[in-house]
């Protein structure tokens, strides 16, 4: 069997193909089901158990110049009647090109920026690295509040006065601090707080907020903004639900949820509430106003702020956070961009 293996060795080597046909020959006579081969892999059964193991390995590689052997010669071919017809051809469609796709977390920021737009608010962008003025202390936040707390706030080494901002309202005290009201404005960035990673949440994510300072802004004014946007992003049927809450830099105070699209029938998705929280909001708090440099006296306003995250995982229904920031491209692939 050996000598066999080394004749067809011998016979193909030099092998060469004029033609698509000659190469579609030497796959029928070597390669096809009927061909030398497959006659020769059943002989190999016969082979008596001490030759197996060379004879099998002679037997591979010739299975192996075989099918390069195949392969060259209609790539030659192949290419042959390429450059004599078609490779002139102008009219002939080019290759593909790949076209990436928006990361899920532009897309739902873009949208939300999108949605305010239509209500005149312009976007504004601060700084990651920021003071205990424009975090906390002008936000009303006591000396003493947990979210200042190590646990909840990186900070940077070596800088007493320098930390990562833990929510995008810091943006908000730049704009009251350089602007004069009347402020429309929305605030999408990148926030960071020293939580452990789960599929729920993860130390890096991503806010928007939004800000609305003028004379006799009302509650009411806040409900429809926030009602538009609801129905804007999720569906014209859906129902809004503001519950009392608390923040330093707002009073008074609610969390904002959006009816679920289970129609309050119950899914794992609302934990069967029927509900979904989406984001917090309440009216500026006057000592916040006067923090900034804004008169308490003659302006109001109402400020809102929401993770980009939470609505992507509600949007797109994925259930683990860290997807997005994994950059697997079979994930990031199926979201066809919006804008
Ligand atoms: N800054 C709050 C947070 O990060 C959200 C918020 C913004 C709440 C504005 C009320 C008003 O949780």
């Amino acid at each position: 069997m050996l000598e066999k293996i080394n004749r067809i060795k011998e016979e193909v080597a030099l092998f060469k193909a004029a033609t698509q046909e000659e190469a579609e020959e030497f796959r029928l006579k070597y390669l096809s089901r009927k061909g030398r081969l497959n006659a020769l892999f059943e002989e190999f059964k016969t082979v008596a158990g001490e030759q197996k193991r060379e004879t099998g390995q002679k037997l591979n590689e010739l299975k192996i110049q075989l099918l390069d052997t195949f392969e060259r010669c209609k790539a030659e071919t192949d290419s042959g009647r390429l450059s004599d017809t078609q490779a002139r051809d102008l009219t002939r469609p080019g290759d593909g090109m790949a076209v990436g796709s928006r990361h899920p977390i532009s897309i739902v920021r873009n949208e939300i920026c999108d949605i305010f737009g239509r209500l005149g608010f312009t976007v504004a962008e601060g700084p990651e690295i920021e003071d205990d003025r424009h975090v906390f202390s002008a936000l009303n936040f006591p000396p003493d509040h947990p979210a200042r707390d190590m646990q909840d706030t990186f900070f940077i080494a070596g800088d007493a006065d320098a930390l990562l901002r833990t929510h995008t309202s810091s943006v908000q005290v730049r704009v009251m601090e350089s602007v004069p009201p009347p402020i429309r404005m929305i605030m999408p960035g990148r926030v960071f707080r020293n939580e452990a990673i789960s599929s729920r949440s993860h130390c890096i994510f991503h806010q928007v907020e939004g800000l609305y300072i003028a004379e006799k802004v009302s509650f009411a004014d806040l409900k429809q903004t926030l009602m538009f946007f609801a129905r804007e992003m999720f569906g014209e049927k859906t129902q809004i639900r503001l519950r009392p809450s608390f923040f330093p830099f707002t009073e008074p105070s609610a969390e904002m949820d959006v009816s679920c699209t289970c129609n309050g029938k119950g899914c794992s998705l609302c934990k069967h509430t029927g509900w979904l929280e989406i984001m917090g909001c309440g009216m500026v708090d006057p000592n916040v106003l006067s923090n900034c440099g804004i008169d308490p006296e003659k302006y109001s306003g109402f400020a809102f702020g929401m993770g980009i995250e939470r609505i992507a995982l509600l949007k797109f229904e994925t259930g683990d956070i860290r997807m997005y920031f994994e950059n697997d491209v079979r994930f990031l692939r199926q979201f066809v961009p919006a804008l």
